[in-house]
């Protein structure tokens, strides 16, 4: 019996330095009796060079050679059009497809018969497939990365320090949305010494935000935990304006402010507007998780932009922050699709059966 082959392609956005599959991986997938394939060139953004993959175990192709023999095309983003014009009948495409945001993709390879499975479908909740949870592991890269760039943009120290100049006074942070990536921002400012506050439309992560030395906002707005799926609930347009009045004066003050609120399948929420940007100090930076195409969490702010305003204060869209930490990304991506092959392929042959909860959920009702 054959083994199912699975292969690594080169991603091509433009800015995209992760890659699907590390070597420790391929490793880890021949132990699974899974053979592997690297696109030539596929993961030297994140410093794996092709030797790394062969010593591993992987053969190393060009694209050609990949799409005749793979029976399973890891990818991290979307792939292009070329990409996606490669894969043919009963092939299989694993990634961040982003299925609702730009369903085109998925629905054209459905029509051809490549099946998909798409990683941003899998429910956070589902506790037996938070080793796959891809999102889950890109976003806490993400918001330690936000946090790292706040602090070098910001041009004073985050601790407080005590030398023989004096004292200087630790960097108030706030962080506004206290998910994966919320989280991680909390904790990373909090090791390089700020005070912390955050805030969250979910007084449920109260628990979470104070257990990593933070404050949790007591702020009078209105409380959005009764979404589906743990998630939040998107806020009605005098909620959103009401959360805003409330949490103006908490932003004005702060010098450095972390954005990273979230409905999924929504627009995200505007928690900071230009007029509370005005009223900020000269000097402040604000960084945006959530800045994307459809708008973010700060008024004006654009993905892989920086904007220093006229009164001083910088806002920064963050672009894919992930991928300026190719190395780390793309590990822990490598072991939510070990972890995910390990699921799908069994006694060496993959399974996608759509009344499994886990393959169903990711298939999001396409071919089976
Ligand atoms: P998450 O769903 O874990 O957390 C989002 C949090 O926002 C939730 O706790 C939710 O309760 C809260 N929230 C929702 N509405 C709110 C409101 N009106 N006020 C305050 N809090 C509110 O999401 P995750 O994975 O932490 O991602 C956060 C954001 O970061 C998303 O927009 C995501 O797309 C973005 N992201 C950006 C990356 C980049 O490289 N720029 C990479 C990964 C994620």
């Amino acid at each position: 019996m054959a083994n199912v082959t699975v292969a690594a392609i080169r991603e091509r956005a433009p800015g995209e330095r992760r890659v699907a599959l590390v070597p420790e991986a391929v490793t880890l997938l021949h132990r699974a009796g899974i053979d592997v394939l690297v696109e030539t060139g596929a993961g030297s953004g994140a410093w794996f060079a092709d030797a790394d993959y062969t010593d591993a175990g992987a053969t190393v192709v060009a694209p050609e050679e990949l799409y005749l023999r793979a029976d399973v095309v890891l990818c991290v983003g979307p792939p292009d059009q070329e990409t996606a014009g490669a894969l043919r009948a009963g092939q299989t495409l694993i990634g961040l497809l982003e299925p609702l945001r730009q369903p085109a993709l998925v629905q054209d390879l459905y029509r051809r018969g490549v099946h998909t499975v798409s990683l941003d479908l899998l429910p956070r909740t589902l506790s037996r497939a938070q080793s796959m949870d891809a999102l889950t592991s890109q976003a806490n890269v993400a918001g330690y990365k936000a946090a790292l760039l706040a602090a070098d943009s910001y041009d004073r120290f985050f601790p407080m320090l005590t030398t023989a100049a004096g004292t200087m006074r630790p960097a108030q942070v706030l962080v506004l949305g206290a998910g994966v990536a919320g989280l991680q921002a909390i904790a990373t400012a909090r090791r390089l010494g700020a005070v912390v506050s955050a805030y969250d439309v979910r007084p449920a992560s109260r628990g979470e935000v104070e257990s990593l030395g933070a404050r949790f906002l007591d702020v009078q707005g209105p409380r959005g935990d009764s979404g589906q799926g743990g998630y939040a609930r998107e806020l009605t347009a005098e909620e959103q304006e009401a959360q805003r009045a409330a949490l103006d004066a908490h932003i004005a003050r702060s010098d450095v402010v972390i954005t990273t609120a979230q409905v999924p399948g929504r627009r995200p929420p505007l928690l900071v507007s230009a007029a509370v940007l005005e009223r900020m100090q000269s000097g402040a930076v604000v960084v945006d998780l959530g800045a994307s195409d459809l708008g973010g969490n700060v008024e004006g702010s654009e993905p892989d932009k920086t904007q220093v305003l006229d009164n001083g204060v910088t806002v920064i869209g963050a672009g894919r922050l992930p991928s300026a930490m190719a190395t780390a990304a793309s590990t822990a991506y490598a072991r939510n699709l070990v972890a995910l092959l390990r699921h799908l392929v069994r006694d060496g042959e993959l399974v996608l059966d759509p009344a499994d909860e886990i393959t169903g959920a990711l298939m999001g009702g396409g071919p089976s």
